[in-house]
């Protein structure tokens, strides 16, 4: 690899991904890997997290997310593409930072106490749950990458990769960067219903959704709730369905705007013209999908030489943290 600057970044394995991870990441991905030599991996451990009770879907999960993200642009021979569990220097790595990260950290983790609230878990929290984000600090620092893009939601782990990066370097030799997180600004792309998009909550648009599908899920879209008749003046800027088309670069999004608001455009036709503008959007976002779609065996031989390639990078910074803590004995695995 060359002597770029390096990212890492890495997804739960959530199956097939939505408009809302397009816009909130994967648009993201698609463009750092012309500047930066990438790393992205499949969190298969971070999703035992929270749901190791059902993990017989995890497979396809994974399948099919990296189909999408291999037919919206990210390159395999641009990027290494990598799954977690099968770099196992990840895990050792994280056994060392868990001996020098305080549980205070942890338990202070506001990532960590939304979801206890929000999961009604309190007492139940697993003792590998509450290691998520060492897990994470392994995951980017084992490859000493100075950049990681991630939603807001994610800073206060790369705050506790920070820490942990400082308190190594300081404990034993400077090994590792202090990475940074990489914001983007992306546009705020809401589910159907106007939650946040998910596919738990059944609202989202999937990037390789059929056309019918895209057609009924547009036509059930909220609007703006002060527009009930098809002549009422409408307020764009309090419309999801407007969202959508300025979000999704429709070209007619400044008459869409006038018309809706001097009480022209009705609801009904300007969502079918959503619907038929996101069609033709997510063909174009996912030009490499007739090269990957089905062809499962192609997607795991991407994985698992992702996985090799990384492996080699991971092991050399093993051998050098073993070494700045004492415990390597000149003795090479
Ligand atoms: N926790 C991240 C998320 O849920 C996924 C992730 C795992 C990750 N390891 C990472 C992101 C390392 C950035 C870097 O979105």
């Amino acid at each position: 690899m060359t002597g770029r600057e390096r990212i890492f970044s890495g997804m739960r394995p959530t199956g097939q991904m939505h408009i809302g991870h397009y816009f909130g990441v994967l648009r993201n991905w698609v463009r750092l890997q012309h500047e930066y030599e990438c790393i992205f991996g499949v969190a298969d451990w971070h999703a035992l997290t929270t749901s190791f009770e059902n993990t017989k879907d995890l497979e396809t999960h994974m399948i099919d997310m990296v189909t999408d993200w291999l037919s919206v642009g990210i390159d395999p021979q641009k990027c290494l593409l990598m799954v977690q569990s099968l770099v196992p220097e990840h895990a050792e790595l994280h056994l060392l930072f868990s001996m020098i990260t305080p549980v205070g950290w942890l338990e202070r983790n506001p990532v960590l106490k939304q979801q206890l609230q929000d999961m009604g878990l309190k007492e139940a929290v697993g003792y590998g749950h509450l290691g998520y984000p060492v897990l994470m600090a392994s995951d980017i620092l084992i490859y000493k990458a100075s950049k990681v893009p991630v939603g807001e939601d994610q800073v206060p782990h790369i705050e506790i990769t920070r820490e942990i990066a400082r308190r190594f370097n300081s404990l034993y030799a400077p090994v590792f960067p202090e990475p940074q997180a990489l914001l983007t600004d992306s546009p705020r792309i809401l589910g159907i219903d106007g939650r946040k998009m998910s596919k738990s909550l059944g609202n989202h648009i999937g990037l390789s959704e059929p056309p019918g599908e895209v057609r009924r899920k547009v036509l059930a879209m909220f609007t703006d709730p002060e527009k009930i008749r098809r002549n009422d003046p409408g307020h764009p800027e309090r419309c999801n369905v407007f969202t959508f088309h300025r979000a999704t670069g429709n070209t007619r999004v400044e008459e869409i705007e006038r018309d809706c608001r001097s009480g022209t455009l009705g609801c009904v036709t300007c969502k079918q013209e959503l619907a038929e503008h996101l069609i033709r959007f997510l063909e174009t976002i996912a030009p490499h999908r007739g090269e990957y779609e089905g062809k499962q065996e192609l997607v795991r031989e991407i994985l698992v030489e992702g996985s090799r390639r990384a492996r080699l990078l991971a092991r050399e910074t093993l051998e050098e943290a073993r070494r700045a803590m004492g415990i390597h004995y000149g003795i090479a695995r």
